[in-house]
């Protein structure tokens, strides 16, 4: 299978994947293939040039997306540069609303104020939008979809037959790995409280944020001052509270978007959730703690044949050898890793149990969610 570009690969990706799905992962590419297709949607790709907007790409060739043609859309900064995809050559536009002319399927990944200024627009003029930004998450009338989670949230939102566009949210990339591991659970035994710690890889605050770690990791190692322009402090050999701005109730706003989208995406107002999200000095893929506190018991056992059986997840969880999930181990891979599977000792009668998981946030946390969402209109 062929790739789409990427100048964000992680270079320390180990060459055994264990028992996570495979992606295969060439570059550059040369043949034409098979998912551009005269019957498929037209899809725009808007952030192309991101972190996420590659990935897009990667995941659209990997899954054999249909396409009837792509529009790479980015800011005026990459207008006209060129960028090869399946065999094809194409020129980056300055995103417009013009841009969406006769686009059914919008792929957005540009950050809040572009999806707050450009999603409806596109919308208005006929695409269906599957945003990765926070923009809409939380609006009531925007689907906020994890399609192993809540497919039916999605309604009849489909390319067939529309007459007018719709806005779909992606979740946030820490809340669609944590739910991921979690609802197989939470659908046996009821999760009435979730306590969150996360270790969230340079990769979720975009390609600039990377290429500053590998910069700060050879600075430091070479003696010299860290450049800090994406954080403020070094983040090379550190780790820091997230860098989401805080807000008035102590939390910041990362932690507080695990808060409200399991709520919303559990359709359960009532579901206790907090968190705690750190930036650990990881290239790709975020790792998280999670503490489950349940309505009826579950013992660890029938958890872990829970987890097995569960979609877009794999249980690495051998304690003889001391091997669970890593960051490394996930990245690139579509799979959400869960393991350190046990009953919570403060917790009467099996009614907890900590889980250790870790996703690739710009696969399965952003780009892989959201073309999977796309996949669904089809
Ligand atoms: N990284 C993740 O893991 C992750 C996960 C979930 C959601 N998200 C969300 O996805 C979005 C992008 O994240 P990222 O990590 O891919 O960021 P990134 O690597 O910094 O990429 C940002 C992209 O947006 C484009 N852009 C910026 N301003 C623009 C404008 N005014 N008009 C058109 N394009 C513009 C940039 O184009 P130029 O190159 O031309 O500047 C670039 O293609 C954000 O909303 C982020 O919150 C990210």
């Amino acid at each position: 299978m062929q790739a789409a570009v990427s100048a964000h690969r992680n270079p320390f990706i180990p060459t055994h994947h264990g028992s996570l799905t495979a992606r295969r992962s060439k570059w550059p590419n040369t043949t034409v293939r098979m998912s551009h297709r005269e019957d498929g949607p037209t899809v725009a790709v808007v952030g192309v040039t991101g972190a996420v907007g590659q990935e897009f790409l990667q995941v659209l060739s990997d899954r054999d997306f249909p396409y009837r043609s792509i529009r790479m859309l980015a800011s005026r900064r990459s207008a006209g540069r060129h960028l090869s995809f399946e065999g094809r050559e194409y020129t980056i536009e300055e995103l417009r609303p013009e841009s969406f002319d006769g686009v059914d399927v919008a792929l957005f990944s540009a950050g809040g104020s572009v999806s707050r200024e450009l999603g409806p627009v596109a919308a208005e003029r006929g695409a269906v939008v599957v945003d990765n930004s926070s923009a809409f998450r939380m609006d009531p009338g925007v689907p906020l979809v994890i399609p192993e989670v809540n497919p039916d949230a999605m309604g009849h939102i489909r390319l067939k037959g529309r007459s007018k566009g719709a806005i779909i949210a992606n979740p946030n990339c820490s809340t669609i790995i944590c739910l991921m591991a979690a609802t197989p659970l939470h659908r046996r035994a009821k999760v009435v409280r979730m306590v969150v710690s996360t270790y969230q890889a340079a990769s979720g605050a975009g390609a600039a944020a990377m290429e500053e770690l590998e910069l700060q990791t050879r600075e430091v190692l070479d003696g010299k001052r860290p450049t800090c322009k994406i954080f403020k402090q070094q983040y090379a050999f550190n780790l820091f509270s997230h860098n989401a701005p805080v807000l008035p109730n102590g939390y910041n706003e990362e932690e507080m978007k695990l808060v409200k989208e399991t709520r919303k995406i559990w359709n359960d107002m009532d579901v206790k959730v907090t968190a705690t999200c750190i930036r650990v000095p990881v290239m790709r893929a975020h790792a998280e703690s999670v503490n489950l506190q349940f309505e009826k018991p579950l013992d660890e056992e029938t958890a872990r044949e829970i987890l097995k059986g569960a979609p877009g997840v794999v249980v690495i969880d051998d304690r003889a050898a001391n091997r669970f999930p890593t960051p490394l181990e996930v990245s690139n891979k579509d799979d959400v890793a869960v393991g350190r599977v046990r009953q919570d000792l403060s917790q009467d009668d099996n009614h907890g149990l900590d889980i250790f998981v870790c996703g690739d946030q710009i696969r399965k946390g952003a780009a892989l969610n959201a073309v999977q969402i796309a996949e669904m209109l089809l």
